[in-house]
């Protein structure tokens, strides 16, 4: 038995890299209802490396806290692939899942309540998950967490008597208790106002620099431009990505930056497995198409997507050329053309 685990570990190990954290592979979701069914994810892709803190982005609606749950081992994707930590999630037995969740990952949930007992103390809240670990010094490991969260002072205090944003950093102790090897967080500041809210999000970071893998959502776009990855769900399927400019990752510390009124990131949409491609909104617009046919040629090394009418009032200087995609059904696929 202990074999075949170790055998199925390596395995999923070789399948995904040994530096990659979570890999998901055209994962999608169906929620089934007594009237419909809703497609929450809709073949997501998406890798995060040990060691990355990345933020997921989105409307609401858009699938993120699905794909966090699926993650955290609370809910089970209806098709596709997601390894976690060596892990495969689809294949897990239930006892694998159970461990899955106390040792590999960490939650931190919008609603701190959820996590915590309002009437036991910050630290004996923080000691409350390692009792089933075997951890020798577990009052001192929970002191550590609390000095890292900036709440050691307040050790003593019950949860019911902490505000929001204490509690949140409570929960953030809590969720580390187990040394999980993935941080994952919903929302996180959702509930708390923007300088607690930025107070968080540099607890979050600190971690990071230590070395914690960290994945979180979060709805405060302000708050995202800190973050050095931040990839945008769309329908329950990636849909761009933003990566910080070399010239900011050094200055993530200084609080003089006002973050909402500077331009830290470069943008990027991404391109799916089989090469579809979501186009901003905007851009679609800008293009002023009569239906949904755009021309796509190859020029001078760039791919250039174009209203066909324009084309032809052009001249059709490009008609001679070879379109990127030779599958005519494929383009048909492609999500927002
Ligand atoms: N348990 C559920 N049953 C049915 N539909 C659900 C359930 N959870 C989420 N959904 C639907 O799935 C979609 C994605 O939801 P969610 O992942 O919560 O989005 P987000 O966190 O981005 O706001 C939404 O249309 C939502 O209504
Ligand atoms: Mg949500």
């Amino acid at each position: 038995m202990a074999e075949k685990s170790k055998a199925e570990v390596k395995e999923n190990t070789a399948a995904i890299g040994s530096d990659t954290m979570i890999r998901a592979d055209n994962l999608v979701k169906i929620y089934k209802t007594k009237e419909t069914e809703v497609l929450a994810l809709q073949g997501l892709d998406l890798s995060v490396e040990r060691g990355e803190l990345t933020a997921i982005i989105g409307n609401s609606g858009s699938g993120k806290s699905t794909f966090l749950n699926m993650i955290g081992g609370l809910d089970k994707p209806s098709a596709g692939a997601l390894f976690v930590a060596g892990s495969n999630l689809f294949t897990m037995s239930e006892k694998q899942l159970v461990r899955y969740k106390r040792e590999t990952v960490g939650f931190v949930w919008q609603n701190n309540g959820r996590n915590m007992l309002p009437f036991l103390s910050a630290l004996e809240n923080v000691m409350m998950p390692m009792y089933l670990s075997s951890l020798k010094k577990k009052r001192a490991k929970a002191m550590e967490l609390l000095e890292m969260v900036g709440m050691s002072h307040k050790k003593d205090s019950r949860m019911n008597m902490l505000s929001g944003g204490e509690q949140q950093r409570v929960a953030i102790a809590i969720a580390l208790a187990n040394s999980p090897k993935l941080l994952l967080a919903d929302e996180p500041t959702g509930s708390v106002d923007f300088r607690t809210a930025n107070y968080i999000f540099d607890v979050f970071s600190e971690l990071n620099r230590n070395g914690q893998t960290i994945l979180i959502v979060t709805h405060d776009v302000a708050l995202s431009k800190k973050v050095k990855r931040v990839v945008a769900i769309r329908d329950g399927k990636i849909s761009s990505e933003r990566v910080l400019k070399e010239a900011y990752q050094d200055r993530l510390k200084e609080s003089e930056i006002d973050w909402r009124s500077e331009d830290t990131q470069d943008e990027y949409a991404v391109l799916d497995r089989v090469g579809r491609l979501q186009l901003p909104q905007e851009m679609i617009e800008g293009l002023k198409l009569g239906d949904n046919k755009v021309r796509v040629a190859f020029q001078d090394g760039k791919i250039v997507i174009s209203s066909p009418e324009e084309e032809e009032a052009s001249g059709g200087e490009n008609a001679d050329k070879e379109p990127v995609t030779a599958d005519s059904e494929k383009d048909r696929e492609t999500d927002t053309v």
